[in-house]
């Protein structure tokens, strides 16, 4: 029988395509963001190419209300969710106390709040059921301190660490947990992010679709933390055998040049 994937911030980038990885390994899929129009569209084309069921729930993921209305919608339309995929996130580039607060706060609520009470909705259920998974999205970053996108940095620290203290509390349950670390990938995070304009950025560059394969792969295997990429690979190596103090002056100077001040 079919499984059923949630999958956060479906709407573009990198969740888009990891909806359309699970979907073409025959999972049943729920696209959840905001933008409704997209999700449709995504739903519509994820129907045609691999005849699985895909269903569209708009949230604002940056309230706990969002995510409150999200659990009630999906036992009001009786969906039992198997694999949990925490990929809504955003970034922010600038000094913590030039960014709006408002900005920084909603952050840390799509970033962590959400990723955290989504999954403690859905996982006693998971668990039960002893199949499926959790597979949160969080990034390179999670490995140094980020100065000028400090709270960013920080969020996907705590995905990180997150993610492998559930991962051992879940071992035996049959259900795999696994971060998916991605380095810079071309969607509208750069855009978005102001990231986009620094050398480090977009220097090397993955795709979506690479990173959302890989991310696939290492969650099937059930491995424990996936870092898309020999380069992103090399760095967080690399990062290992560096003093912390080191990494982040490093991070702060690439990040306050490049931004043009
Ligand atoms: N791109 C990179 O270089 C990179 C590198 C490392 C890690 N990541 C991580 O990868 C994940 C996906 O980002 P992406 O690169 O694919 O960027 P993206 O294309 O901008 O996608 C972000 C997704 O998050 C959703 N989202 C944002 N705020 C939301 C909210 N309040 N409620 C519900 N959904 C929300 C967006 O949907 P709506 O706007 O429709 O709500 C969108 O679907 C993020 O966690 C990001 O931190 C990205």
């Amino acid at each position: 029988m079919s499984q059923t994937t949630l999958v956060t911030g479906a709407s573009s980038g990198i969740g888009k395509e990891l909806a359309i990885q699970f979907a073409k390994h025959g999972d049943n899929v729920v696209l959840v963001a905001r933008s409704e129009d997209k999700l449709n569209d995504l739903a519509e084309q994820i129907r045609r190419d691999y005849e699985v069921v895909a269903t569209v729930i708009c949230s604002d993921l940056g309230t706990t209300d969002g995510v409150d209305r999200l659990c009630n919608q999906l036992k009001d339309q009786s969906i039992v969710i198997d694999t949990l995929v925490n990929n809504a996130g955003f970034g922010a580039l600038g000094k913590f106390a030039e960014l709006s607060i408002d900005r920084q706060t909603n952050m840390l609520m799509v970033n962590v709040v959400a990723l955290t009470r989504l999954t403690r909705a859905l996982l006693p259920a998971m668990i039960e059921r002893g199949q499926g998974g959790v597979l949160n999205v969080g990034s390179i970053a999670a490995y140094q301190a980020g100065p000028n996108m400090s709270v960013y940095y920080a969020s996907k620290a705590y995905v990180l660490s997150f993610t492998e203290g559930l991962r051992e509390e879940l071992a035996g349950t049959g259900l795999h947990v696994t971060c998916l670390e991605p380095g810079a990938t071309e969607t509208g995070f750069g855009e978005d992010s102001g990231m986009g304009k620094l050398d480090m950025f977009s220097s090397s560059t993955m795709t979506a679709q690479a990173v959302a394969q890989a991310g696939y792969k290492g969650f099937h295997k059930n491995e424990d933390v996936v870092i898309p990429g020999w380069k992103n690979r090399l760095l967080v190596t690399s990062v290992g055998f560096l003093p912390r103090f080191a990494t982040r002056k490093l991070v702060g100077k690439l990040q306050r040049v490049q931004s043009g001040e």
